[in-house]
């Protein structure tokens, strides 16, 4: 008889599993856009107050994470990733779903995010309700020197 294939748990993460997030990190992003962060950036802003590191488990690794902060009754989304050979399997949206129902229970007034103008995720946002709020010109700077814009997208709760 097959085994059962172990569901998907999200869980807390810290400074230990750095590792296995930067592997995500580097599987998710393209470095032609400049969307990633170093591991010295994550290392640094994990011990801030309100900074909350998700990770998206199956049977046998990290395969995505998110990261959040909350700063009085807003939320941040930092980072969503999902390794590369596990995208479009729901694992993105139950990240994103985490992210708010965080924002409910926490009873926050809004979320914000910065998405690169162009990137697949915009819709999977506007499709969890975040709507488009402005435009960061030249935001991220990518491995060659190309520059792309960010959009800042809420939802309020
Ligand atoms: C964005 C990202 C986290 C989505 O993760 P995912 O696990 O693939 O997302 P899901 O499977 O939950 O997708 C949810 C829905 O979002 C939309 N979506 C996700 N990726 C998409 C893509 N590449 N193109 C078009 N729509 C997409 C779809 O509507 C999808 O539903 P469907 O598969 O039923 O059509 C993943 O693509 C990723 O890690 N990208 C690189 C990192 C990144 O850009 N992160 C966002 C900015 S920080």
């Amino acid at each position: 008889m097959a085994a059962e294939a172990m569901p998907l748990q999200l869980v807390t993460g810290e400074s230990k599993d750095l590792d296995e997030v930067m592997d995500v990190m580097a599987s998710a992003f393209d470095p032609h856009f400049g969307e990633a962060w170093t591991r010295s950036q994550c290392a640094g802003i994990l011990p801030l107050s309100g900074v909350q590191l998700v990770l998206a488990r199956n049977e046998h690794e990290v395969c995505g994470f998110s990261l959040l902060r909350t700063v009085a009754d807003e939320a941040e989304l930092l980072l969503l990733a999902v390794s590369q050979d596990s995208q479009r399997q729901g694992i993105g949206g139950a990240l994103l779903n985490h992210f708010i129902d965080h924002g409910r229970q926490a009873n926050l007034a809004r979320l914000h995010l910065e998405v690169r103008d162009g990137n697949p995720a915009v819709a999977m946002y506007q499709a969890f309700g975040f709507e488009e709020e402005g435009r960061r010109r030249k935001y991220y700077t990518g491995r060659d020197g190309s520059q792309h814009d960010a959009l800042t997208m809420a939802l309020k709760i």
